[in-house]
């Protein structure tokens, strides 16, 4: 479409459009379509202008490879901002600077930002479209590789701007990669502003800019940006919940189905989870992936709370995946998949670290560059993504486009600690399961820049994602729960347990077991015991079929070390101390109930067998 044939006649829409426009000053303007035609045409003249590469049609049919700039793979958390009038009202956890301060620099990096390139305009829905939990969202950009993710991640085109109308409601998101071309000058394959990038939230307005990163969450702006840093100050003015959470429903054999929404750190295996093929012995078991890892979840008329992903696609992470580890989501990549910064194959098809169990002789690595398995090197960025339709997924539930979402039974939190975490236990009620959510803890890992491995509380984990203060995040999911006729029941679980260096714990379908466990609790069948921590199964209160754990195993899973919960206590006064100014008292005094029950306790505590 050209720009003088405006596919829409929303006033407010073309006049921020226009307004762009001047100041970015690209060559042209483009409004998406979201056709298969479209998306073809761009994915062959990215592959024509070296920014994809086209896999092997017999082996990955319709996929593509990108590689980011080496500057450019990850979400920028220290570049990330809250730009509130009041400082407090971003909270401490987030980046801020007052709003007027922070457009009058960006303006200086979007003027002419955009020259010698495509200026393209994609309306998108963030859930089912016409959904009344859905949120539509209008993103600018100068990025095609974004505009061709957008079509995956979202529903997005033609179709969402005759849900909007000609005054609906959307959420404006520019962004630019920040590398404007002179004339004559040549392309590079992935453009950003090396020096300068800015991932940048207007909560007060509900608007987005990001300049000079073309990766993931910088630059797809549906996802972390409208769906988790803006949806969670709608949620908060309005009532309901943004959340890092999958989305599965549970259906036993006898046709049961519980759904249930769980909260982990970036790359903690979310998706896995999500994907979860039940072990053996749990034969007649079926799980449902709604989503791996956004839900909106709002108070129903029935008193009950209500989940929609708010996404299409899965913007997964790549090494760790393998036909063993999550077959669905190796199923999901098959075909029509975009692939950033993973290694190429010499016969065109995609390789990454713990795909199989041993790596190919040679291959292309994520900088371009010869790899063998004696280089000394990664093949793929340990960050490195596939972009893939979610419809493509064999588990997928078929209420993910249910407008109405699904009902939440349970919500689960899990970070990735190596010691002092049982496998599993539940809250004693809905304030002490907040109180876990808001003190999780997870050890680092490559989804963001910095130091892997080490251990950052990550409360509800949302720590990168919550758009106002945390202190008030805490306050709304205590008043959230205290609306329900039935308060949904809290579980932590962790995975993650080593000793010797060695995983505790099988995971992956394994946790199969724990989740069935929640399911018994939830429906009020299951037994469990009381810890000073929450309740907790015996080893029998676990169905084992199919796996030899034994009872002496399961209490290495299970033990509570008094005088190391006891320091962990005390570490989580560094986060209580931050939050002061708006930390709701029921927490401290959650804290002081655990610290009351770890001095009853003994020394080591265990479940008796
Ligand atoms: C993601 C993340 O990409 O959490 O989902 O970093
Ligand atoms: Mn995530």
């Amino acid at each position: 479409m050209s720009s003088n044939n405006f596919p829409t006649k929303h006033q407010k829409l073309l006049a921020w459009v226009q307004e762009i426009q001047e100041l970015c000053t690209p060559d042209r303007i483009y409004w998406c379509d979201g056709s298969q035609e479209e998306y073809d045409r761009l994915c062959q003249e990215m592959v024509d202008s070296g920014t994809f590469i086209k896999l092997n049609p017999e082996k990955r049919p319709g996929c593509f490879l990108a590689r980011s700039n080496p500057g450019d793979v990850a979400r920028v958390e220290d570049r990330t901002f809250i730009c509130t009038t009041k400082r407090e009202d971003a909270g401490p956890t987030n980046n801020w600077m007052a709003p007027e301060e922070m457009k009058t620099i960006l303006r200086g990096h979007f003027k002419g930002a955009m020259r010698g390139r495509t200026m393209y305009v994609i309306p998108f829905s963030m859930g089912p479209l016409g959904s009344h939990i859905a949120q539509i969202g209008v993103e600018i950009t100068d990025s095609p590789y974004v505009v061709a993710n957008m079509r995956i991640m979202t529903r997005m085109g033609s179709k969402v701007l005759d849900v909007l109308g000609e005054d609906g409601n959307f959420v404006p998101c520019l962004h630019s990669v920040g590398y404007p071309l002179e004339p004559g000058q040549k392309d590079v394959a992935w453009p950003c502003d090396k020096d300068h990038k800015y991932i940048v939230h207007f909560p007060e307005e509900n608007t987005i800019w990001s300049y000079g990163s073309g990766y993931g969450g910088n630059a797809l702006l549906g996802k972390k940006c409208l769906a988790l840093r803006i949806a969670s100050n709608m949620a908060h003015r309005e009532g309901w919940l943004a959340e890092h959470m999958l989305i599965l429903g549970a259906e036993s054999p006898q046709g049961e189905k519980t759904y249930v929404a769980a909260a982990f750190p970036s790359a903690c295996g979310k998706t896995n989870f999500a994907m979860l093929i039940p072990p053996a012995g749990f034969e007649g078991w079926k799980i449902w992936t709604v989503g791996d890892d956004i839900a909106w979840i709002k108070p129903g008329k029935d008193g009950r709370l209500h989940a929609i992903n708010p996404e299409a696609g899965f913007f997964g992470v790549a090494p760790g995946t393998s036909e063993k580890s999550n077959f669905n989501a190796m199923a999901s990549v098959r075909a029509n998949t975009i692939f950033t910064n993973v290694a190429l194959t010499d016969d065109g098809d995609v390789w990454w670290e713990g795909m199989t169990k041993e790596p190919p002789a040679h291959l292309i690595d994520w900088q371009g560059n010869d790899w063998t398995p004696d280089c000394g090197r990664v093949a793929a960025h340990p960050n490195s993504r596939f972009t893939a339709p979610i419809s493509q997924c064999p588990t997928l539930s078929p209420e993910w486009n249910n407008p109405e979402g699904v009902p939440i039974s349970a919500f689960i939190f899990g970070g990735r600690v190596s010691s002092n975490m049982p496998l599993v236990f539940q809250a004693f009620n809905w304030e002490h399961g907040v109180y876990l959510a808001a003190t999780m803890g997870s050890e680092k890992t490559a989804a963001a820049a910095g130091k892997i491995g080490e251990l950052r509380r990550d409360p509800l984990a949302m720590l990168p994602f919550c758009g106002y203060h945390m202190g008030d995040y805490f306050k709304h999911w205590l008043e959230v729960g205290r609306a329900l006729t039935d308060p949904v029941p809290i579980f932590r679980v962790n995975w993650f347990l080593k000793k010797d260096g060695q995983f505790l714990w099988p995971g992956f379908g394994d946790n199969m077991r724990v989740l069935k466990w929640i399911i018994d609790r939830v429906h009020g069948r299951g037994h469990g015991v009381e810890s000073p921590l929450g309740i907790i199964p015996t080893y029998q209160d676990i169905d084992w079929t199919g796996l030899e754990l034994s009872p002496a195993q399961f209490t290495e899973l299970t033990t509570i070390d008094r005088d190391a919960w006891k320091q962990e206590l005390l570490a989580q006064e560094e986060l209580f101390v931050k939050l002061s100014e708006r930390l709701p008292f029921d927490l401290v005094m959650e804290r002081q109930l655990l610290l009351a029950r770890l001095n009853r306790s003994q020394a080591v505590w265990a479940p008796p067998q």
